[in-house]
């Protein structure tokens, strides 16, 4: 499986602060069954200098080589939603150096340019995924929110802690009537050091199998992140 959002670089955001737990975050996401990590930094109110982040992928990736611990991990970023009229931005931090960028909303509210920051950043020739829409309280209270953005042409990542009930009663509930409805395209860990978020990929793909059934949730956890790494298209359904 591939985990398209996950904060497994040491020393960079609120992820790992040593290389050791990075290590140990990428041990147990391959029990989990993930052959491919996104490393994912916050792009907020640091720019980090272009080469930095390739640096530390590529420290990462030795360190993965030296412990024979085979996971491949691959550039990206969870971009500030204000940096939608930033070309640079967006090709610096894109998935894989596809045209799919991982967006992050303020954690408090939906705002209210959410479809405006969706148009301008298809208009950069970008497509958004807008990261665990389902922990914005906007979306808890009115989870069809979410459908102007898709409408738009957004695609929605889904952290797989929110389904399991890592986040509570509120987030599990509204997950499960986002994935019944269609309305997540990917499912990630948004893991953040080996203890918070753990990667808990099985254990929600069987929570979402049993909702939408074993071929649906093969394409959340498989078919569509692994269509995105490529740079190909995302089958959306109605
Ligand atoms: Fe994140």
């Amino acid at each position: 499986m591939i985990d398209l959002h996950c904060h497994i670089l040491p020393g960079i955001d609120d992820g790992p602060a040593e290389m050791t737990s990075s290590v140990e975050m990428a041990r147990a996401a391959l029990k989990e069954g993930i052959t491919h990590i996104v490393a994912t930094p916050h792009v907020k109110s640091t720019i980090f200098p272009a080469g930095m982040v390739s640096q530390k992928i590529s420290d990462l990736q030795n360190e993965l080589n030296n412990h024979h611990i085979p996971i491949t991990i691959l550039p990206g970023g969870e971009i500030f939603y204000l940096y939608h009229e930033s070309p640079d931005v967006l090709k610096q931090f894109s998935i894989n150096q596809t045209p799919y960028v991982l967006i992050e909303f303020p954690h408090s509210h939906l705002p209210k340019i959410s479809e405006t920051v969706v148009f301008n950043i298809l208009l950069l020739g970008f497509i958004p995924i807008i990261a665990h829409p389902e922990r914005n309280p906007s979306v808890i209270i009115q989870p069809d929110l979410i459908s102007q953005i898709i409408d738009k042409g957004a695609l929605i990542q889904m952290t797989a802690g929110s389904i399991t009930g890592y986040f509570g009663r509120e987030v599990q509930a509204c997950s499960e009537y986002l994935i019944r409805k269609n309305r997540v395209h990917i499912m990630a860990s948004d893991a953040h050091s080996p203890e918070a978020r753990p990667v808990s990929f099985s254990q929600a793909f069987q929570k979402t199998k049993k909702l939408i059934g074993e071929s649906a949730a093969n394409r959340l956890f498989i078919e569509n992140p692994s269509a995105i790494l490529k740079g190909e298209r995302v089958h959306v359904l109605a």
